[in-house]
């Protein structure tokens, strides 16, 4: 990771997300994890505040280790014992069924291999435990989501990895995950960077675990319906 990536991305984002009305979507979404708790995208804690007080701990993982100092007084501030685990959520080094759920905030558009990340969060997560879940996604409006897809190769290079344009009640479903609710609604701000996707996908019983990764659509398959450019990158739905 450059210096941009390492030290200055992780304070622009602990400015621009630790606001009041970004934790208004924190708070609804967090409801309802219990216990240990898996956090790929850690960040500064930005979660901390909001995280119900039946979350005894979190597995923070990220790779900009810059937030871990950021987070400091959240860290101080809160009752919930946090440990450091990782710097990538495609390879969380903890023991399958370990945890009772995962927060995903603002994460899932950044992480270069989503579907490998979900796969993993498959693996930690218990059997009737769920990812709880806000991201910035892919609108439903196909002139908002042709301004996405342009937009994207140049996001990716500013803001470390990050898209605009990633639908992740697919990604989650199609990583095998029950989506339990989910809201597809424009936040404040810039529409092609507001338009929010959050919710909650459970964890399928043990049995069903492989008999859904069997029938798992690969990346190839599934972008199928997308037109792609040159170098591979969405740039329309066909
Ligand atoms: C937009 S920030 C969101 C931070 C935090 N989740 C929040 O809600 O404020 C995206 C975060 O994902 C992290 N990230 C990038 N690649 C990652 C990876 N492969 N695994 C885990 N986290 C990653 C970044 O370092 C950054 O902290």
């Amino acid at each position: 990771m450059g210096f941009y990536t390492q030290q200055v991305l992780p304070r622009l984002v602990d400015k621009a997300c630790a606001t009041e009305s970004v934790g208004k979507w924190r708070a609804k979404v967090l409801a309802g994890l219990v216990g240990v708790v898996v956090e790929p995208g850690f960040g500064s804690g930005s979660n901390l505040p909001y995280f119900p007080p039946e979350v005894t701990k979190v597995y923070a993982i990220d790779p900009a280790t810059l937030g871990r100092k950021l987070a400091g007084d959240r860290l101080e501030a809160s009752a919930i014992e946090v440990e450091f685990v990782g710097l990538d959520g495609q390879q969380i080094p903890l023991d399958d069924n370990s945890c009772d759920g995962a927060a995903l905030t603002f994460t899932l558009c950044t992480i270069p291999d989503p579907d490998v990340a979900l796969a993993e969060l498959r693996r930690v997560i218990k059997p009737g435990g769920a990812v709880h879940f806000v991201e910035h996604g892919l609108a439903d409006d196909p002139s908002m989501q042709k301004w996405q897809f342009r937009i994207d190769p140049v996001q990716k290079r500013l803001f470390g990895g990050c898209h605009v344009s990633r639908d992740h009640g697919s990604l989650l479903t199609d990583a095998g995950f029950e989506i339990d609710w989910i809201e597809r609604e424009y936040a404040s701000g810039p529409k092609a960077w507001s338009f929010y996707h959050l919710g909650r996908a459970a964890e399928l019983a043990a049995t069903a675990k492989s008999a859904v990764r069997g029938s798992q659509r690969s990346s190839d398959e599934r972008s199928a319906g997308i037109l792609v450019d040159q170098l591979g990158e969405p740039c329309g739905i066909v």
